[in-house]
């Protein structure tokens, strides 16, 4: 399994190189006029989200925060606004942090070596590798999830590549194989090949330039390789989401939730335990509503760690709330003029069908 010679190492760069000549992307948006900005924000948002997906976000995201200084500057609703819909948005938060940190410790520019590069919140040590890489076309290695697939099957790595002692292997054979100079076209063309040829299911290997050394297709095993995690299954949580609407209808309650856990910092309905009453919710903040509360069908939603079943329960107030009871993190949004907040993606749902039926 171990590489011996380095002829053959300096093969599978160069077929690499070779291929991303006519195959690879050359025009994705931030790959044109390629800094460390552009690049970091491009591989956060693609650490989780398809490229077809990242695009049109990315392009605003660009829009509205074009440096450093204006993410650094801008207010963390504004920036999990322009998020609402990729998901996972601690890499938002971190992203504003990172920001932050940069434009006051650093002089606003992103710091060049790997070292300092990874003690910055929501930088890994592959992300670090793909900045230097594509932004600089500096030496450095990668292995996000593409380079793993890719790694696994043409080495047939055995072990699930999120295990310590498989990362450790993949990181080793990563290494062999990056070449010391074109290292923004090889990284590229790694991430291409895997994206577009030695994809999850069914591999293009026909087309694919590693075909004469790639184990996993020599031995007819490609669909063995890379090794799953053994799944557990999820247990499933349920919660009951409150539609509050004000007197004139118009408006609904939101709440911002806390700045961690699940869709931390994020605006959401309050929420109130499947068991709990609605009205003893009521009742703790003096709200009168008029006739029956509305029941609509179930949300569902997947975390990484659980499935949550929402019921959402839609409830008209009878009387404006008194305003002592108001809370500071608490937002009466407007469906006919929204303010820019970021959503939990159900909420997002859930408002649009609100509007869509008023
Ligand atoms: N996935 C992660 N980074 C990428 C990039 N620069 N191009 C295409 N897909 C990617
Ligand atoms: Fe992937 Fe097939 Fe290429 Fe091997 S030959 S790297 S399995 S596409």
């Amino acid at each position: 399994m171990p590489i011996t010679d380095n002829s053959k190492h300096v093969d599978f760069s160069q077929a690499v190189l070779n291929w991303f000549e006519t195959h690879g992307r050359k025009n994705l948006p931030w790959q044109l006029k390629p800094n460390p900005y552009r690049v970091w924000i491009s591989e956060i948002m693609l650490q989780q989200t398809q490229v077809t997906t990242v695009i049109p976000y990315y392009e605003n995201f660009m829009q509205n925060f074009p440096d450093i200084k204006q993410l650094a500057l801008a207010d963390e609703d504004k920036v999990l606004h322009h998020w609402t819909g990729l998901g996972y948005y601690a890499r938002a938060r971190n992203l504003h942090k990172t920001a932050k940190i940069i434009y006051h410790e650093h002089h606003g520019v992103l710091p060049s070596t790997l070292d300092e590069l990874v003690e910055l919140p929501g930088i890994g040590k592959s992300t670090a590798g793909a900045i230097m890489a594509l932004a600089d076309d500096k030496y450095a290695v990668i292995l996000d999830g593409n380079v793993k697939r890719v790694l696994c099957r043409y080495h047939c790595v055995k072990g699930w590549p999120g295990q310590s002692d498989t990362q450790k292997q993949l990181w080793q054979l990563a290494e062999r194989h990056t070449p010391s100079s074109n290292c923004r076209s090889y990284t590229q063309a790694m991430m291409d090949l895997g994206a577009t040829l030695c994809t999850r299911t069914k591999p293009s290997c026909s087309v694919c330039p590693l075909q004469q050394g790639c184990e996993a297709y020599l031995t007819q095993k490609t669909t063995e390789f890379p090794y799953k995690k053994i799944k557990k299954k999820l247990p499933v949580k349920t919660t009951q989401m409150l539609i509050l609407h004000d007197k004139s209808g118009e408006k609904v309650l939101l709440e911002k939730r806390p700045p961690s856990g699940i869709w931390g910092g994020l605006w959401s309905f309050p929420e109130i335990q499947v068991n709990d009453s609605i009205s003893g919710y009521l009742q703790k903040y003096g709200f009168v509503i008029n006739a029956q509360t509305m029941p609509w069908n179930d949300i569902h939603h997947t975390f990484s760690h659980y499935h949550l079943n929402i019921k959402p329960q839609i409830l008209w107030l009878a009387k404006e709330p008194i305003l002592i009871m108001e809370k500071p993190d608490w937002h009466w949004y407007d469906l006919n003029s929204p303010t820019e907040l970021g959503l939990a993606a159900p909420v997002k749902t859930l408002l649009k069908q609100l509007v869509n039926q008023s």
